[in-house]
């Protein structure tokens, strides 16, 4: 099982980076014949979306649709396609994912989807059809999880760039709030469980 971790944090050895880590291991301690690889985004050149289209109109029937950006996103491509199953980690701001996941998002959008023809008409549907599986870990400064359904825009999305392009099923989310007042130890047992679960 060859298993993407997705580090969307602007902090290295924080809480994401941290928890991420954890369910890593969580992933190999169920699985030890697996492999891992993880995407530490800030340290990638990854420039923003040109709404080009060249992507959205390249020929469907292709597994990866081509991005004409010259950067770090044509090494990660091929990476994420290769999964069978992701670690998706980002950091909870002002109600969403980071600026840096949601740019990355926009950059894989019409690369792994193609768009939906009638009644669907350009709504995305992965090009792959391989089945694959997902977890997801947020975090919030001050927000604890009982407040969760108030301040969390970042799950839907994370849920839909699964479905729609990666064609995998959001199985758990480990939401690790109030970080700044549980600290992240509080958490990295809930991180490790929910990547033995990804794997089981
Ligand atoms: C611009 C910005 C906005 C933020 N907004 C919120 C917020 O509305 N509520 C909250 O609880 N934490 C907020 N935070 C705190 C982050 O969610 C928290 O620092 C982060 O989850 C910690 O992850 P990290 O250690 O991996 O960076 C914000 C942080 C930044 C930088």
């Amino acid at each position: 099982m060859n298993i993407v971790a997705i580090m969307a944090s602007y902090r290295k050895g924080r809480t994401i980076d941290t928890l991420v880590d954890r369910a890593i291991a969580g992933t190999l301690a169920a699985n030890p014949g697996a492999t891992t690889e993880k995407i530490t985004l800030i340290d990638k050149h990854i420039e923003y979306c040109r709404n080009c289209m060249a992507c959205r109109d390249d020929d469907p029937s292709k597994p990866l649709a081509r991005c004409v950006i010259q950067d770090d996103m044509q090494a990660i491509y091929p990476v994420l396609d290769a999964a069978d199953a992701y670690i998706i980690g980002t950091p909870i701001n002002m109600g969403n994912e980071t600026a840096l996941f949601k740019t990355f998002v926009e950059r894989c959008c019409f690369v792994f989807a193609k768009p939906g023809t009638f009644p669907m008409k350009g709504v995305p549907t992965p090009r792959g059809t391989r089945k694959r599986r997902a977890v997801a870990i947020l975090s919030t400064g001050v927000v604890p999880p009982w407040m969760r359904l108030l301040c969390d825009d970042a799950t839907p999305l994370i849920k839909d760039f699964c479905k729609t392009m990666l064609n995998a099923r959001l199985l758990d989310t480990l939401y690790a709030g109030a970080i700044e007042k549980r600290t992240v130890d509080y958490y990295t047992q809930a991180a490790f469980q929910l990547g033995r679960e990804l794997v089981r």
